[in-house]
């Protein structure tokens, strides 16, 4: 029996043996393999990403602009579309802004902002493209970028030939039904219904002649083929000129005329732009007038500029609407500037016209007292065309 039991024991004892080797052997198996999968894992990681390498490769597929330099105008960094429009080498890195840029024009520009911290210029040409050029240095680098506005430029030419062409169609029938309708008028002189009705439509074919009128000639100022004829133009003429072609308008709304300017006062500037530039300014001084109210033109000889006054005493334009009164179709007061037959055109053509002759306009207005327009145009040649 006790042979029995230690044989057993001894059994036991084996199988528990085998028990422990076997796990043993499966624990270690288990170790081999996750020190495998480990090592792999090490093998196969991406090697160090060298990020600003990628971001250098990124910005060579953008289609904008960036030079970066050093805080004495040194290049440190271009990316491939200023480097194409630039005319940069990529082994101008490390020369200064002048010496690797091939466009004079933004050589000067960056010169002349060198110590600003911000500087935009719209719509600047280079090789083929339109690019808005910004300028900034408000951190220790300068940078340089080039905004490509081309495709947008090629879209607002497209619908300013369409507005232009648009308008040049409906000018001929549009003539043709006011004939027809001045022809009416005549005939329907003993029929008070139909003359009430002929003579509102023939109110509103001439509104819209006017409209196509000052459509036509925003879009010849917007051309990029505009030609101007700069010469001296004696002002007071060209005045009495546009004031005798309104006297109706003047006269039934009584307005007191005061004339400022010096007979031998003269003006550098382009005959058709002045005229439409006062014509459009006398016009709302004597339209947004109160009845019998006044109205002054005046003129400054300044030191680099000429400045033209037209100042009246009528409503006067809110503070809130001042910002946008020089923008297309826009009316301070819709009903009454419809009454009087505006178009909403008139600011836009005045301040795109005065721009094409190198200068600006101001306005100054206080609600119920009256409104001042002030027109400044250069009177040196070269601010004139540098401009243009
Ligand atoms: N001298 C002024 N006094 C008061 N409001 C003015 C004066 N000039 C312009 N405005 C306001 O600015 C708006 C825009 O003027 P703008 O000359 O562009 O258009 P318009 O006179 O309505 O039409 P258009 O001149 O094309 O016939 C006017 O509708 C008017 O409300
Ligand atoms: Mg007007």
């Amino acid at each position: 029996m006790n042979q029995l039991l230690i044989a057993l024991s001894i059994f036991l004892f084996l199988l528990l043996l085998v028990f422990i080797s076997v796990a043993l052997s499966e624990r270690r198996k288990r170790l081999q393999l996750l020190r495998k999968i480990r090592k792999k894992g090490k093998d196969r990681q991406p090697p160090p990403i060298d990020r600003s390498k990628l971001l250098a490769r990124a910005l060579s597929l953008i289609k904008e602009g960036i030079v970066i330099m050093d805080p004495y105008g040194r290049i440190v960094f271009t990316n491939r579309f200023a480097r194409e429009l630039l005319g940069i080498d990529k082994e101008d890195n490390g020369k200064f802004f002048y010496q690797a840029i091939r466009d004079f024009d933004i050589v000067s520009m960056i010169n002349e902002a060198f110590n600003e911290s911000y500087r935009v210029w719209q719509d600047k040409k280079i090789k083929d493209r339109y690019v808005q050029v910004i300028f900034g240095s408000d951190m220790d680098e300068k940078v340089l970028l080039l905004i490509d506005q081309t495709p947008m430029k090629k879209y607002e030419n497209l619908k300013k030939d369409f507005i232009a062409n648009a308008s040049h169609e409906l000018k001929t029938p549009l003539a043709a039904m006011k004939i027809s309708l001045e022809t009416l008028e005549d005939l329907c002189s003993e029929n008070p219904k139909a003359l009430k009705y002929t003579t509102k439509a023939l109110e509103r074919v001439k509104y819209m002649e006017q409209l196509i009128e000052d459509l036509i000639t925003l879009s010849l100022l917007e051309s990029t083929n505009l030609t101007l004829k700069l010469e001296k133009l004696k002002l007071l003429p060209l005045v009495k000129e546009i004031l005798n072609n309104m006297s109706e308008l003047l006269s039934s709304r009584r307005i007191k005329l005061s004339i400022k300017i010096p007979e031998n006062a003269e003006v550098y500037a382009d005959r058709k732009l002045l005229h439409a530039i006062l014509k459009n300014l006398i016009d709302n001084a004597i339209k947004y007038n109160r009845e019998g109210g006044s109205l002054e033109i005046s003129f400054n000889s300044l030191r680099n500029e000429d400045e033209i006054r037209v100042c009246d005493s009528g409503y006067g334009i809110p503070k809130s609407h001042i910002p946008f009164i020089f923008e297309r179709f826009y009316r301070v007061e819709r009903s009454r500037s419809r009454r009087s037959g505006g178009t909403g055109l008139g600011l836009s053509i005045v301040k795109l016209a005065t721009e094409k002759l190198g200068g600006k306009v101001e306005v100054e207005s206080k609600e119920g007292i009256g409104t001042c327009f002030s027109v400044y145009i250069p009177k040196r040649y070269d601010i004139i065309t540098s401009d243009l």
